[in-house]
């Protein structure tokens, strides 16, 4: 089998227009504007209002990468969509896609990493790249966890966000790989650290379940030691993988779930403030569409410039968690 190697061709991304700051917690939480952002760095975050769901993001991400990318959807010929709370579970947010952007000759299917979603599709996207089975592949990782939160416990509630960010990758001609070093983890003996139950009953014929509660439900404590234990582990092995240094890399793309966090990867990286993408403070945490955003959001501004190299992390529920190193090409949107 000969390998094929990997172009990054092009990022989209989607955010609903209603923005929810913290002032606006404080009329149904007891909380403040301080507590939140001096502990999270968050300031507000987009919410999916009335009809809205991980599907309309999903859609429009796609969209944006597929306008961005100069193919037309009936190129595209695999659909991988990272997402935690699908509108449906069935038909599949891929196949709504699908359906949305004309990929009539695509293959459509969802993964559910929560946060870590967009690494783990990147990693199956790229694989079947290097094996030549397909050659336009669209990821797309959509989350609307308003919809699943307790709005009542406001140790979680007002960390999260909703939003879709997408990516195209294609054969590259040229034969440089964009993929430099890619790594993904799992550890499900921390399962327990966060947890959204799918709400089922029993036939009615047998004993009744006891229900759980559709909710996402975090330990935030443990999660966070786990995080700054595991996530510059993560990193540094990628960096290995990829024979590079920090001082080879120009950008870190990291999952935007606490700036604290994303501080201690920083010092870790010895990287300066212009290194580091950081929007937590506009979208919160928008689980597996974090990095794609943020990336999005900083090849538009001109925070990225291109050429040049990026570590993307991300880590959530499972435990799962996961690194690369990518090249970003001239002239990428
Ligand atoms: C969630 C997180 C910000 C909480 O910060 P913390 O310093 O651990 O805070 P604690 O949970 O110890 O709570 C400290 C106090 O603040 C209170 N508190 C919690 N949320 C609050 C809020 N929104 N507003 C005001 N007070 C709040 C708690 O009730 C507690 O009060 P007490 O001391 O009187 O009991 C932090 O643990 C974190 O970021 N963890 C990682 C979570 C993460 O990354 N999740 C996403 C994974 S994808």
């Amino acid at each position: 089998m000969n390998f094929k190697p990997v172009q990054i061709l092009s990022i989209g991304k989607s955010v609903p227009e209603t923005i929810i700051t913290n002032d606006d917690l404080t009329k149904i939480l007891d909380t403040s504007d301080e507590w939140i952002s001096t502990r999270t760095g968050i300031k507000q975050r987009h919410i999916a209002s009335g009809d809205e769901n991980s599907t309309t993001f999903g859609v429009n991400a796609a969209k944006d990468a597929l306008n961005k990318s100069g193919l037309n959807g009936e190129e595209i010929d695999l659909i991988v969509v990272a997402t935690s709370n699908p509108y449906n579970i069935y038909p599949s947010t891929g196949c709504a896609i699908q359906d949305a952007i004309g990929a009539k000759n695509a293959i459509a299917f969802d993964i559910t990493v929560a946060c870590t979603g967009m690494l783990y599709a990147l990693e199956i996207g790229r694989h079947f790249i290097n094996s030549g089975k397909y050659k336009n592949v669209l990821l797309v990782a959509t989350d609307t966890n308003s919809k699943f939160l307790d709005w009542t416990d406001r140790a979680s509630c007002v960390l999260f966000g909703d939003g879709a960010g997408a990516m195209i990758l294609t054969e590259a001609k040229d034969g440089v790989d964009d993929i430099v070093a890619l790594n993904v983890n799992a550890d499900g003996s921390k399962g327990a650290f966060i947890t959204m139950n799918l709400v089922g009953e029993n036939c009615p014929l047998v004993e009744p379940a006891v229900l759980g509660q559709h909710k996402i439900a975090m330990v935030g404590k443990e999660v966070y030691k786990f995080v700054v234990q595991t996530m510059p582990e993560s990193i540094m092995k990628c960096l290995e993988d990829a024979k590079m240094e920090p001082k080879d890399i120009d950008y870190l793309v990291p999952h935007q779930a606490n700036l604290r966090i994303i501080e201690g990867l920083q010092n870790r990286l010895e990287f300066t403030n212009d290194q580091v993408i950081v929007d937590i403070d506009k979208y919160g945490n928008t689980s597996a569409a974090s990095v794609p955003i943020a990336l999005a959001d900083a090849l538009e501004t001109g925070k990225i410039k291109t050429p040049s190299t990026a570590i993307l992390c991300a880590f959530g529920a499972g435990m799962a968690w996961g690194s690369a190193v990518v090249r970003l090409r001239e002239g990428l949107k």
